[in-house]
């Protein structure tokens, strides 16, 4: 199972670098989603790993072979790779089984009674045994997503792609087929790339997530990485939701603003520099006035949620306004002053803060 290799990667349309020097490693066997908003880059950057596009620097290696570079493209079918559209792309007027096994007849090499067998085995794999003469029309929006990976499946690939297979289905459904997508990577455990702008989804499904901003990787990591050490404000606020906080490094460990002093866990803070955090709402909590260590501030806002309470929370003594969740016992009411208490460990600097 090789893994896949990502170099300097730019693919222009005019003036736009749809993708912009792209860095990325994907370890084998290892499932790597690309996450990012609207037109970063996510689908361009699949279709040159698949091989439909010509890379205009950079290159793209799998395992051992090169298989693009400018002017120097190894053709799709040539690739080993499978790739699952938004669409499924199923052909109607075939049955499960036939769509299943077109592969295996284009590229030959097996008799009708092994190609059947195959067929059989991978609908098995996944939980389509006995729907083989059923026709796409005559199934469920999950059951043709799962048709569509059989397919990828069947013809042993070394790279799976999938660009939001997701996408096309309900809300419920697409929850389910999340956790049956990471099961068939757990049994089958194919290098794959998985597109989505679905952040939910991509943290689910995935062993780490390459977080995408016009084109570039802006950040890679497991998804607990990249949600509690997001590491720009981007990604801070692409994944989940968060405080940004704008101040100025006093010392190494503390940022002000106003007359409010933040600690900061992990130190390397610029002394003198302006410096900026990201604070998740559920990292902090709210307490009595005048408990040691916390700030004052006054409710806003409270929203009621069911499982937790949403507060807006004004510190005293600066511009600083928090989003801050927590349990939803004895919720209190806008113009209740309150304690508000940050641990260090909470307050994550972000890039150009730190030395
Ligand atoms: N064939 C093309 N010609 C010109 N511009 C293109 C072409 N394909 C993509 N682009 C541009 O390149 C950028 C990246 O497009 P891409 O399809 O990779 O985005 P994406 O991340 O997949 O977005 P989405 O989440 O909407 O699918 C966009 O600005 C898009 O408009
Ligand atoms: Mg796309």
């Amino acid at each position: 199972m090789p893994g896949i290799s990502l170099r300097g990667l730019v693919k222009r349309y005019g003036q736009v670098g749809a993708v912009d020097g792209l860095d990325l490693e994907v370890a084998p066997g290892e499932l790597v989603s690309l996450l990012g908003p609207s037109g970063c880059g996510k689908t361009t950057t699949l279709r040159l790993v698949a091989g439909f596009l010509s890379p205009d620097a950079g290159e793209i290696v799998v395992g051992e072979r090169r298989l693009s570079a400018p002017g120097a493209v190894v053709p799709p079918e040539r690739r080993r790779m499978a790739m699952i559209f938004q669409s499924y792309a199923l052909w109607p007027h075939m049955t499960v089984a036939q769509n299943v096994g077109y592969g295996l007849r284009v590229r030959g090499g097996l008799g009708r009674a092994e190609r059947e067998a195959r067929v059989r085995e991978v609908l098995a794999r996944v939980q389509l045994a006995g729907y083989g003469s059923r026709y796409p029309g005559e199934l469920s929006g999950g059951q043709q997503q799962r048709v569509a990976v059989a397919r990828a499946l069947v013809v042993e690939p070394e790279i799976l792609l999938l660009d939001e297979p997701l996408s096309n289905l309900d809300a419920n459904l697409r929850e389910e087929m999340r956790f049956e997508i990471r099961r068939l990577h757990e049994t089958f455990a194919i290098t794959t790339l998985y597109v989505t702008h679905d952040q939910a989804e991509a943290m689910v499904i995935s062993d780490r997530i390459a977080v995408l901003e016009r084109g570039r990787v802006a950040q890679l990591g497991t998804a607990h990485d990249i949600f509690e050490r997001p590491r720009t404000r981007f990604v801070a606020e692409f994944i989940g939701r968060t405080n940004l906080i704008d101040g100025i490094a006093e010392s190494a460990d503390t940022i002000v603003c106003g007359t409010v002093r933040l600690r900061v866990a992990s130190g390397g803070l610029k002394p003198g520099q302006p410096a900026a955090l990201s604070i998740r709402p559920h990292a902090m909590a709210l307490t009595a006035v005048m408990a040691p260590g916390a700030l004052a501030g006054d409710i806003r806002r409270a929203s009621y949620l069911g499982d937790a309470v949403d507060y807006e929370v004004a510190l005293e003594g600066s511009p600083i306004v928090l989003r801050i969740t927590t349990p939803p016992s004895a919720p209190l009411g806008p113009g209740a002053r309150v304690g508000v208490s940050i641990p260090p460990e909470a307050c994550v600097p972000l890039a150009g803060s730190i030395q």
